[in-house]
């Protein structure tokens, strides 16, 4: 059901308006779905507050924060019996977004259907809570059938702020070159820094790219420094920002990443990261999450401070190697979409 989409056109708004038209009409990751419970969860998504909250049958509903009687922020109220409640004069609103009660109203009052939340289209897919700002989405879901693999081990990180573009974020995911400096202390120490010659290939939603690196063979921070491995990398990218990579130690053991990033503003992203692993099944993930906060956070330490915030898409202002073929398709395709500098 979508709503009014030039109507969420923010006020303060860090995008330039056409940026924010063309990314207006993508779907986007807010939240985890197990971040959506039994009350209202703030997001920001494109400089747009939303409010996420579950109606009576458990369906994720998403609106604008904004309450339509008095422009209360509804997320700083409450969700009674399945409906969302103001936190300022206690209208409720069903799931389907209709004002179902009016508490100063006298009983039986009637309330008019033009009473409703603004709806925003929400789906929720991959243990993620995705919506679109204005229409269906020009591309579809990633598919990621490995989040839902029994066979494999699935484990999450917690939500990630980031002070960085969701454009420079999803450069570094696919960029195997920092490996041997920011992840020195985890992974990536001591390795061969040549980055082998690879192609980049536009598929239907997006681009795919694999090659071989050689790495240190571990997975947990009090793992073997010395041993080291040509793992195989395979990335799939889903614009806007869905990331997805492959990593192939070794015959047997092999785990996939997931980087959902959403663009909160254009200089903030959150990214939530999820692994499906077929190797350590019966292992507690509470060492592995460790180490992949420790990787995370080598890389929020150089990339929080590239500047400007948003890759610039005229190529001509930054240099461009043979290992930045990804991040150059990438801004190639951006400019196809229609985003301008
Ligand atoms: S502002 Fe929401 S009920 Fe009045
Ligand atoms: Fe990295």
């Amino acid at each position: 059901m979508s709503k009014q989409p030039n109507s969420l056109f923010p006020r303060e708004c860090t995008f330039t308006e056409n940026n924010w038209t063309v990314l207006s009409k993508f779907w986007h990751v807010v939240a985890f779905s197990s971040e959506v419970g039994d009350a209202p969860v703030s997001v920001r998504l494109l400089d747009v507050p939303l409010v996420l909250f579950r109606g009576g049958d458990g369906t994720a509903t998403a609106a604008h924060d904004v309450c339509p009687h008095r422009g209360s922020l509804l997320s700083q109220g409450d969700v009674i019996e399945g409906a969302l409640t103001c936190p300022y004069h206690g209208f409720r609103y069903a799931g389907s977004g209709q004002c179902i009660h009016v508490p100063s109203n006298p009983p039986g009052a009637k309330i008019p259907e033009r009473l409703h939340l603004n709806l925003i289209n929400v789906r929720e897919h991959g243990n993620l809570i995705w919506v679109c700002l204005d229409g269906d989405g020009i591309v579809p879901l990633p598919d990621w059938p490995e989040l839902t693999d029994e066979s494999l081990q699935n484990y999450h990180l917690p939500g990630i702020d980031a002070s960085t573009s969701a454009t420079r974020f999803c450069e570094n995911f696919n960029d195997v070159a920092h490996f041997a400096f920011v992840h020195a202390g985890t992974f990536g120490g001591g390795c061969r820094e040549v980055v082998e010659d690879h192609a980049v290939t536009k598929t239907e939603s997006g681009l795919h790219h694999s090659l071989v690196i050689e790495q240190i063979d571990r997975v947990t921070l009090d793992g073997d420094e010395e041993q080291t491995t040509a793992a195989h990398y395979s990335y799939d990218f889903t614009f806007p920002f869905a990331n997805k990579m492959h990593i192939r130690f070794d015959e047997e053991r092999s785990q996939h990443i997931f980087a959902a990033v959403t663009p909160v503003s254009s200089s903030q992203c959150r990214v939530h990261m999820q692994f499906a692993r077929n190797y350590d099944l019966d292992q507690p993930i509470k060492e592995s999450l460790e180490f992949e906060r420790s990787v995370a956070a080598e890389d929020l330490e150089v990339i929080e401070k590239v500047s400007p915030a948003e890759s610039p898409l005229d190529l001509s202002e930054e240099f461009h190697v043979a290992a930045d073929r990804w991040s150059v398709a990438f801004r190639r395709s951006w400019k196809t979409f229609g985003l301008a500098q």
